[in-house]
């Protein structure tokens, strides 16, 4: 495998918002933080972010988390709907779920990697350090998700998660892979007030800071921050250090004027390098 895709933050709504029952009208309207409640709009921006991983000649597509607006049964169906049209090989598709995903269901990932998403669910974040290996590449999909109050927006990476992880990146059989953890929340707290942190931040982050630093070979997808983020793990003073966290940009955010935004990786050496975004 050569070209990774990442796109994040999808945020999709229920086909028939407008019908919908007056409790998930509010919650919508509620999380989506100003904006607009356009279902039509939010299925054409995936399938434009989808066309464009396809076009850019990415094997692999990660959709980091927040795929729901709140997790509804009916934002599932629609996004699988819109991912089953994009036409990409199944097993080419890693989906792990955010915080929106959990909002209304403990139980509403497993639920729809049972039904809607059964087709993707091999390639996607189910227990922890369950492996998708794909040629050179062997990815490990985390869900931090927690069901919570829509007041809150964190996440959980539990020690069993980093244990697991951790059994994994010691294995030989994996020592000429490049390792991708891909989860929705960054490891490290969008704010530094602490009140913040409470509500947003993913807890046991500095576990998977810690398996960052002690593994090399291992680098981090995330989501959640709705922007590019490209980080270098550790202290910054070695110049030829190597970013090995990234973020990628929130497909609901992305203007329909404009070029979809999905992050492009090249995988070189065990690495990923950074490609930019796509571009025609
Ligand atoms: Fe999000």
């Amino acid at each position: 495998m050569r070209r990774i895709a990442h796109l994040s933050d999808v945020h999709m709504l229920d086909r028939e918002t407008r019908r919908s029952t007056a409790r998930y009208r509010f919650a919508t309207k509620a999380v989506s933080l100003g904006r607009p409640i356009d279902p039509r709009g939010r299925a054409k921006k995936l399938s434009r972010a989808l066309d464009a991983a396809k076009a850019s000649g990415a094997d692999h597509v990660v959709i980091s988390g927040d795929l729901t607006e709140v997790g509804d049964e009916t934002e599932f169906d629609h996004f699988a709907e819109v991912l089953c049209d994009a036409k990409l090989p199944r097993e080419s598709v890693t989906l792990v779920p955010g915080n929106h995903d959990a909002y209304t269901s403990p139980g509403a990932w497993k639920k729809a990697l049972a039904g809607p998403l059964a087709a993707w669910a091999p390639s996607s974040a189910e227990e922890p350090g369950k492996l998708v290996e794909r040629g050179g590449v062997a990815f490990l999909p985390i869900d931090t998700s927690c069901f919570q109050s829509i007041a809150r927006s964190g996440g959980e990476f539990t020690r069993d998660a980093a244990l697991a992880v951790e059994r994994r990146l010691v294995d030989p059989a994996l020592r000429h892979k490049a390792l991708v953890l891909v989860l929705h929340h960054p490891p490290f707290a969008k704010h530094r007030n602490p009140a913040w942190a409470w509500i947003d931040a993913l807890r046991g982050g500095r576990e998977v800071i810690d398996l960052l630093m002690s593994h090399p070979r291992v680098q981090l997808l995330h989501g959640h921050m709705h922007r590019v983020v490209d980080r270098i793990v550790g202290i910054g003073k070695n110049a030829a250090a190597r970013a090995r966290i990234f973020g990628a940009p929130a497909t609901v955010e992305d203007a329909l004027e404009s070029m979809p935004r999905v992050r492009l990786y090249d995988v070189r050496d065990g690495a990923l390098e950074s490609a930019g975004l796509y571009a025609v």
